[in-house]
């Protein structure tokens, strides 16, 4: 990694410690899990199991279809990267069998295909070659790639959703999704699904990307002239709020596009939200769930936390590519703003012991929601993401 040169002695030396970390408890984690897909952790800190339920059902797809249900596979397949142990391999390959089921029940599936095969399918076809992997993933992304709406350039996020028409809506964080597409279309040199990602990418630039650097969440568009209507809150705190997990899907989102196309308004796209993103962090490293929130309660989000510095550390990477001297000085702030928000998880926000399977603490799923400082899989998903890229052991996903 060329960004590493802003690493410390100290740096490297916490770094190597907290990835022992992550080894030592990931190794139980696993094996007691090794049958699940969770998302979050129970009363008595076991990791709860979506695999065991519908695909699809009363409950809106928080069953089998739940969008999350790629991440204990990519976790896995992290950990395999790293650590070259088998069982890894093997603990992935379940989660994604399971996953089968949910392309045939079809409802419970929408723009987050991508969040689910991109981190199972798409990531055993990489490391291993697997045939099924392969054509699993370009199901997926027929799938994502039928959700474009021509008449707005946009990908249509959710299906039916209760009390709203979501037919013009496109959100924020389908900019990760859209890795499938660009992925399909390195595989199979169709550009098909690549100017679908760009299209949406050039739509969520112009309609989402703030002035000031922040992102909407949601915003909704005529679905049959594509004229964009409005904007909507959506899981942040008010509309014209700025959630900051929404805020991480941008900086990290519009970093893999430039990756994917080599356009620099992607990357200069992502600059701007992650200077808006570190002009609004606090000193401690604590990332609130959304930057316009009153103080009181200080509600908190480590799971957008965690996604955006591995966000920044991909920023970073992508300026350090790119190249001149003020991309670099752009580069060693995003390093220094992902390592405050990563020592701030690591050393305050983590369970290291057995008490809880998960290991970062204090996510919230919307600032309106009951679900507040619970743990996510994401969550873990996205730090151990980032503290292996610290590490010079990732496996890029995206
Ligand atoms: N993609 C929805 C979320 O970040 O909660």
């Amino acid at each position: 990694m060329k960004a590493d040169r802003f690493l410390t002695g100290s740096d490297r030396e916490w770094i190597s410690r907290t990835t022992e970390q992550i080894f030592a408890k990931m190794e139980w984690v696993s094996e007691k899990n090794r049958d699940k897909i969770p998302y979050t952790t129970l009363e008595d800190g076991s990791w709860d199991d979506r695999s065991d339920q519908t695909p699809w059902g009363e409950d809106w797809g928080m069953g089998r279809s739940w969008w999350t249900n790629g991440f204990w596979g990519g976790l896995m397949w992290q950990l395999y990267h790293a650590t070259g142990q088998e069982r890894y391999r093997e603990i992935a390959g379940i989660s994604e069998e399971k996953l089968d089921d949910c392309f045939l029940q079809y409802y419970g599936l929408h723009h987050d295909v991508g969040f689910m095969w991109m981190p199972t399918s798409v990531a055993d076809y990489r490391l291993t070659g697997n045939a099924d992997s392969k054509r699993r993933a370009l199901l997926a992304a027929q799938l994502l790639a039928g959700r474009f709406n021509p008449a707005g350039r946009f990908i249509r996020a959710w299906n039916e959703i209760p009390d709203a028409d979501a037919t013009g809506w496109a959100i924020i964080d389908c900019m990760f999704n859209i890795s499938l597409l660009y992925w399909a279309s390195e595989e199979t040199g169709d550009p098909r699904y690549r100017e679908i990602a760009q299209a949406h990418a050039d739509t969520v630039m112009n309609s989402f990307i703030r002035p000031d650097g922040s992102s909407c969440h949601i915003v909704e568009f005529d679905p049959f002239t594509g004229r964009r209507v409005c904007s909507h809150a959506g899981q942040g705190y008010s509309h014209g709020g700025a959630w900051t997990r929404g805020q991480a899907w941008a900086i990290y989102g519009f970093a893999i596009s430039w990756r994917h196309t080599g356009k620099q308004s992607y990357l200069d796209t992502a600059q701007k939200v992650a200077d808006f993103f570190v002009g609004h962090m606090p000193e401690s490293g604590i990332i609130p769930v959304d930057f316009c929130q009153p103080e009181v309660p200080a509600l908190e989000d480590s799971c957008g936390a965690a996604a955006a510095a591995s966000g920044l550390i991909e920023l970073a990477e992508c300026l350090m590519k790119n190249g001149d001297e003020q991309d670099q000085a752009s580069a060693e702030k995003y390093m220094q703003a992902a390592l405050c928000i990563l020592h701030a998880i690591a050393d305050t926000r983590a369970c290291w012991d057995r008490s809880c399977d998960a290991i970062v603490l204090n996510c919230t799923a919307a600032y309106h929601s009951d679900d507040r400082h619970i743990t996510m899989v994401y969550a873990d998903y996205f730090f151990v993401e980032a503290m292996l890229k610290l590490a010079d052991k990732g496996f890029f996903m995206w």
